[in-house]
């Protein structure tokens, strides 16, 4: 294969000018392509290669420590996968959800803590006590209340694509010592990292199954916010 061809390839989009996400089969450049380790289950291991390595990719890069405590925002599809790996990682989780009713299952995937983040009083009350937050919303937010929740030294991380500009007042973050950072997903090699990670701990996403001709049902269900917590399309 020569140089220029390999160049092509790389430079093409996977699904580009396809099916995407309900195609039968996907072509890709070898490098992009990374085994499932025996333990994983291919019916659910999809979203891992998404929302999975985004919230994985910064306990990583971030050199996330097991005596940390770590609050995640949002338990959705990305949240809910974050609690997973970060309890298996030792940390001491914190969820912040605005949904009450998720506290049992959020507590199921891993969280020590389950903050109502709807209650100005509960997020005063985790004042100072947490070393990261990942901010997995895709909604604006009081940001100073959660700058508020960390420890010195603590970073409050973006992979939620939030609509509008982080407010932030820059004493807190001066006087705390303190970071607003954001990341994309992963590289190949952490990808093959997380899944080893994922088999070894039997982390799996949560998913709900539906049938390829129910797809429409299946997006209107994603809209409305019920998804617990990915949703498989079978072929
Ligand atoms: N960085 C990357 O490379 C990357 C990769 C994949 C996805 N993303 C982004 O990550 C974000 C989350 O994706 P997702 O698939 O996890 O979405 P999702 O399944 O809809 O979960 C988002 C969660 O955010 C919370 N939320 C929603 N609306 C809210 C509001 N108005 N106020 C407060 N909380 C709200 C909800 O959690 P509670 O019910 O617990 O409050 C919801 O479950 C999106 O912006 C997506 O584009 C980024």
């Amino acid at each position: 294969m020569s140089g220029d061809h390999n160049l092509c390839l790389t430079a093409e989009g996977t699904i580009v000018g396809r099916y995407g996400g309900f195609a039968n089969k996907v072509r890709a450049h070898q490098a992009w392509a990374i085994p499932l380790p025996d333990g994983l289950d291919p019916a659910t291991a999809g979203p891992l290669f998404c929302g999975g390595i985004t919230v994985f990719n910064p306990i990583v890069q971030f050199d996330v420590q097991p005596t940390d405590r770590v609050g995640v925002i949002g338990i959705g599809g990305l949240g809910h996968m974050a609690l997973e790996f970060l309890q298996a990682w030792g940390c001491e989780v914190t969820a912040f959800s605005t949904n009450p009713d998720k506290e049992a299952a959020a507590r199921d995937m891993g969280a020590n803590h389950f903050v109502n983040s709807k209650d100005p009083q509960a997020l005063e009350a985790v004042a100072n006590s947490l070393d990261l937050i990942l901010a997995t919303v895709n909604a604006d937010l009081d940001w100073g209340a959660y700058i508020n929740a960390l420890r010195p030294k603590g970073r409050l991380h973006f992979v939620g694509v939030v609509p509008h500009a982080i407010q932030a007042q820059a004493f807190a973050l001066i006087a705390g010592q303190k970071s607003v950072s954001g990341s994309p997903l992963g590289s190949p090699t952490t990808v093959a990292k997380m899944l080893d990670f994922a088999a070894r701990h039997s982390i799996a996403p949560i998913t709900e199954t539906f049938e390829f001709n129910q797809v429409n049902e299946a997006i209107a269900h994603l809209e409305s916010g019920k998804a617990r917590y990915r949703i498989v399309l079978k072929h």
